[in-house]
């Protein structure tokens, strides 16, 4: 486990060609957070980590990218797409657009829209993914049944077919319900950290044990965690230097 204070767009360029499995971060969205006003986030910053993240994730690693955008003049920005198209420029597929959906209002009040509830968790890959351990834990309604069709024969009769039993448990939608309001010993005083659960998720799916996963925007560590958790080894990296304290006190936590 390394968890580094520094600048990741200079940190990055420390880290080997094909090195990382598996990043699971989520960088400033917009400038909807100041962070103490430590952070210079833009167009020219996103494009620059995006480009290293290609150069340094194995073939077949992936890059879990979970973002939002800020509303500029009554207009969302579409920051997130510009970077989900820029990551496809830059090499990278894009492997699944999933959705974090947090299941409550979020913070930006408006009255001539719904309640914003989700993030984008964009799924980019170079080349096809080399590891999907897909979470099936999805209670089908069918379970035991037994899952019935038709085919229809060169002569045009049809012929009708049982197939297997639904099993108890199927493949998870792309679309993650976690809430945002976790468990109070979880939460600390980073202004925009995500659960454990987010990330632990995404590691299992995308990474085994022993793999590199890498957070270049570390905030309080939740990936740390994360991979303590599941046995991945961590980078993390991090400008602000009490959030580095912050994500070192959580992941000695998670270790004992
Ligand atoms: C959305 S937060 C990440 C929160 C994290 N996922 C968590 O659960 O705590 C983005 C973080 O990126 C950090 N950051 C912004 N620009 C950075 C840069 N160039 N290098 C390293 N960290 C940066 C910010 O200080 C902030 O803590």
């Amino acid at each position: 486990m390394k968890l580094m204070c520094g600048d990741c767009l200079e940190l990055m360029q420390t880290i080997s060609d094909n090195s990382i499995d598996a990043t699971i971060t989520s960088p400033p969205y917009d400038d909807l957070r100041t962070y103490e006003g430590k952070v210079q986030w833009g167009e020219e910053q996103w494009q620059n980590a995006l480009r290293q993240l290609y150069r340094i994730t194995k073939d077949g690693g992936v890059v879990v990218w979970i973002v939002n955008d800020a509303s500029d003049n009554g207009s969302e920005t579409g920051t997130s797409f510009k970077q989900a198209l820029y990551a496809k420029e830059v090499g990278f597929n894009l492997h699944d657009t999933m959705i974090w959906n947090k299941q409550n209002g979020g913070f930006r009040n408006s009255k001539t829209r719904y309640i914003p509830s989700f993030d984008y968790m964009f799924v980019f890959s170079k080349g096809k993914p080399k590891t999907t351990n897909l979470l099936c834990d999805r209670r089908n309604k069918s379970c035991g049944d037994r899952t019935c069709g038709s085919f229809r024969k060169a002569d045009g009769t049809t012929v009708r077919q049982v197939r297997k039993r639904v099993k108890e448990f199927g493949k998870r939608y792309n679309i993650w319900n976690v809430s945002p309001f976790f468990d109070k010993r979880e939460r600390t005083s980073h202004p925009a950290q995500f659960p454990i659960a987010l990330a632990r998720d995404h590691i299992l799916s995308w990474t085994n044990e022993g793999d590199i996963v890498l957070d270049p925007f570390m905030g309080s560590g939740t990936t740390a965690v994360a991979c303590a958790e599941t046995k991945r080894h961590f980078i993390g990296m991090e400008l602000n230097e009490n959030y580095v304290a912050i994500a070192k006190l959580r992941l000695k936590d998670a270790r004992r």
